[in-house]
């Protein structure tokens, strides 16, 4: 079911996977029968939740093309940016003239294919009525600890420090505004951090252990376990 105010997805998938060490961007190796990318992709196609979803593709990307979901209905592309925010940016521009002002956006790295329909539900339930939106994160179950160099400074306190998983869920208008005001901006390494730049405080919303970021290559073996879990 739709929610009652519309939601896009958009999904950056412009990056080269540089620490993954493959002979392609880690979105197009095989993963479970299909590659990283469709994963994710049908996996928000079905929540039924989205209007659109669209999609950074890097200019110089070939596989695209490639993959029959790239002219599926409902799938839009655009062109990726040098910085994961700068094609989240152009991801956005794409849905102009389609995406209200104050409709929602879920940003969703295309490096997340474990992502479950629970938890895209979990995010717009908990956050459909707020001002500013908020995004998927985790507790650390470790102690966490300050360093310099290699020496302890401090131990930290746990329950101020979540690591920030996607999807990140804002405002349309709200989230291209704040990119756009934030471009070139190296520290803005995720959409809430563009946010929080304007003075903003979005909410953290506990998400699954489940749904990890492929980053190296040990990751699509973990991937694989999670996936056959969640069957
Ligand atoms: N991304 C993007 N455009 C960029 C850089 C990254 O759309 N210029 C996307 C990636 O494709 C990925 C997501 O942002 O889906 C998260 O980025 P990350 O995990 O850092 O992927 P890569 O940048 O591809 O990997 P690496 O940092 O190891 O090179
Ligand atoms: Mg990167």
């Amino acid at each position: 079911m739709r929610p009652s105010i519309p939601c896009w997805a958009v999904v950056p998938a412009a990056g080269v996977g540089k620490r993954m060490q493959a002979d392609r961007p880690k979105q197009y190796l095989p993963l479970a029968g299909k590659t990283v990318i469709e994963h994710t992709l049908s996996r928000l196609l079905q929540s039924g939740v989205f209007q659109a979803v669209a999609v950074a593709i890097s200019e110089e990307d070939p596989y695209w093309p490639e993959l029959a979901v790239s002219r599926q209905p409902g799938v839009i592309t655009a062109p990726g940016g040098k910085e994961r925010a700068d094609s989240v940016l152009s991801a956005l521009k794409a849905l102009q003239g389609r995406a209200a002002e104050d409709d929602w956006v879920l940003v969703h790295d295309a490096a997340r294919p474990c992502l479950t329909a629970a938890d895209i539900r979990h995010l717009i339930d908990v956050l459909s009525q707020d001002a500013v939106g908020g995004i998927l994160a985790l507790s650390s179950h470790d102690t966490l600890k300050q360093v310099e160099g290699d020496s302890i400074t401090a131990t930290i306190d746990r329950k101020c420090v979540w690591r920030a998983l996607t999807p990140q869920m804002f405002r349309y208008g709200m989230l291209r505004d704040a990119l756009l005001k934030a471009e070139g901006n190296q520290a803005v390494t995720d959409e809430a951090s563009a946010l929080e730049m304007q003075g903003l405080q979005p909410k953290i919303v506990e998400g699954r252990p489940d749904n990890i970021k492929i980053t190296r290559p040990e990751d699509l073996a973990l991937a694989q376990f999670y996936m056959e879990q969640q069957q």
